[in-house]
């Protein structure tokens, strides 16, 4: 396996749920970490606790991916980057064709946005970033660390009226991930798209409180961010471009 070590990682979405875990769990490889969110004070409260698990540097971007440009996350990862793990997500669900909701336009313009179109647009901001970073390395006798994590989701399989529109922004997400993977390849760079089940997070925990959801028999954000680190140290020879995390049991 790869040696993770000062690793250099933008994860977004850090300040909740799975991308705080993922944060934590580089924050004990000793990495370089650039986490973003839309609070200052959420994420002073998660750099604290990333510098107190072992992160090396980490620096916070406040951005909201609704509203504000994204040139400070580009900025912010210009002195070099190694991996970009794209967590940030929203779910909205609801009827899109037959109910009768007048949120249902902005509820599909917001999803795409944040769980597609944003992915994409800073992918191509950071991958020639990741791309130069390898061959800094590769010149400096160190390991290819090169990666680009997509957290999507078991939604991407499961059609379903009341989730169509982040359906359709997975499934989105996950063309994109299968698209760029063959042009970065042979640059070294991994690309990797993880489809978690439902993990226990905000956007669960209505579901476990009144849609009969069973919160211990869902997976932990440890679970997602377990399979993100095994992703990035994977050795030279592998790629695993998709990882299904189901639930053990039926939850
Ligand atoms: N939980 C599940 O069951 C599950 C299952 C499969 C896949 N996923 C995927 O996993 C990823 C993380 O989900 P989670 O469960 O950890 O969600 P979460 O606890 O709700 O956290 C969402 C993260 O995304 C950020 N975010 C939301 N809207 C944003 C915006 N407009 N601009 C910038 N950042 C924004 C949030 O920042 P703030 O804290 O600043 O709002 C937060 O850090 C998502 O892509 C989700 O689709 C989740």
């Amino acid at each position: 396996m790869k040696d993770l070590e000062y690793c250099r990682v933008l994860v977004t979405g850090a300040s909740r749920g799975i991308g705080k875990q993922i944060s934590l769990d580089f924050s004990e490889k000793k990495a370089h970490l650039i986490l973003t969110g839309t609070k200052s004070s959420t994420l002073e409260k998660i750099k604290s606790e990333c510098l107190a698990k072992g992160a090396s540097s980490v620096q916070m971007v406040v951005v909201d991916f609704l509203t504000d440009s994204l040139d400070p996350v580009a900025s912010a990862c210009k002195e070099g980057l190694d991996i970009f793990v794209c967590n940030a997500g929203i779910y909205k669900p609801g009827l899109l064709c037959t109910g009768s909701s007048d949120t249902k336009e902005k509820r599909i313009y917001e999803t795409i946005k944040v769980n597609l179109t944003i992915p994409m647009v800073l992918s191509s901001l950071i991958s020639p970033i990741i791309i130069k970073s390898q061959k800094i390395r590769e010149r400096s006798h160190l390991e290819n660390i090169g990666a680009l994590i997509f957290i999507n989701s078991t939604s991407t399989f499961w059609p379903s009226p009341q989730e169509s529109a982040y359906v359709a922004s997975k499934a989105g997400l996950l063309g994109f991930s299968d698209s760029i993977f063959p042009e970065l390849r042979e640059k070294g760079i991994k690309v990797c798209s993880i489809h978690p089940s439902y993990v226990k997070t905000d956007i669960t925990s209505d579901m476990c409180k009144y849609g009969g959801l069973d919160s211990k028999k869902i997976l932990t954000p440890k679970d997602v961010s377990d399979s993100v680190l095994w992703a990035c140290s994977t050795s030279n020879t592998c790629c695993p471009s998709m990882i299904k995390l189901e639930t053990q049991k039926t939850p």
